[in-house]
């Protein structure tokens, strides 16, 4: 059984603008609505996962995208964040201090290399690594990453402001298969994704990749996202996915959803 960590949205809020989709968006969440939208999200995922819980910290409104806490790299082996944005920096230690408190091994790249977690670094299902950079990760993390794990690592060059992170655009699935935004990419990277995934690849329209259909949590058949349009559901079904909608409109605000707001340990 997979386990997801969590952090409740009690002190989440649109206070500061680090990506595109939260400009415009400053106090504008409805909290009472992102609850639930939250409560909703963690009970479907504890029906098919384990989840643990981080405690949130008042002053870290971004807290709840535990995605970015770091990137669980092993069995019980973690590599801590170093966030880009000062307004986001804070969370480190108390991820850090979660990972410790739970017999993690923690992991830290060279102190002047940004790494953003699993939300820029994912395991696809043959077991390789593929890591984004460009927006918020440095390239330089490829290296040090492959050094850490002794394996190697695929990058990927994001250029689309609003597809900041990887995990925004891209999703490996069970069997194989990966959900993936084609402008997230540079050519390069679209042709590395096409080279390796073949035709295993499920290309998403603007209209899904702006619902946020790539960030999504998979677990064995079933794919929980924000929204998808009858197009990636019909396309989804015929490769038997079955799409679990959890809307979390007020999370996009801050430019996260479904899959941002956990952490696979
Ligand atoms: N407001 C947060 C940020 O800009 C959202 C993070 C979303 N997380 C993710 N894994 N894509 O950092």
């Amino acid at each position: 059984m997979k386990t997801f960590l969590m952090c409740d949205p009690r002190y989440f809020e649109v206070s500061y603008v680090i990506n595109p989709w939260m400009a415009g968006n400053q106090g504008l969440e409805n909290k009472e609505l992102a609850a639930k939208q939250w409560k909703n999200l963690h009970d479907i995922l504890s029906s098919k996962a384990s989840i643990k819980l981080i405690e949130p910290v008042a002053g870290l409104p971004d807290m709840v995208f535990t995605a970015n806490g770091g990137f669980v790299c092993r069995d019980h082996e973690v590599i801590v964040s170093s966030f880009r944005y000062p307004e986001r920096q804070g969370e480190s230690s108390y991820f850090s201090q979660f990972f410790e408190n739970s017999g993690y091994r923690i992991r830290r790249l060279n102190s002047d290399i940004k790494f953003e977690g699993a939300g820029d670094a994912l395991y696809d299902s043959n077991g390789r690594v593929w890591i984004g950079y460009g927006h918020r990760s440095d390239a330089q993390a490829l290296d040090e990453i492959a050094t850490i794990l002794q394996a190697q690592v695929n990058g990927l060059t994001l250029v689309a402001p609003r597809w900041y992170h990887l995990d925004t655009a891209f999703c490996p699935l069970v069997n194989g298969y990966v959900l993936a935004y084609e402008q997230a990419f540079t050519s390069q990277s679209v042709n590395i994704i096409k080279n390796k995934f073949n035709d295993r690849v499920i290309w998403v329209s603007d209209e899904d990749a702006n619902n946020f259909a790539c960030n999504a949590v998979n677990i064995g058949s079933d794919i929980i996202l924000n929204k998808a349009s009858d197009e990636l559901k019909v396309a989804l079904s015929k490769h038997n996915f079955s799409i679990i909608e959890v809307d979390v409109s007020e999370f996009m605000k801050a430019g996260g959803a479904c899959k941002c707001l956990t952490l696979e340990l």
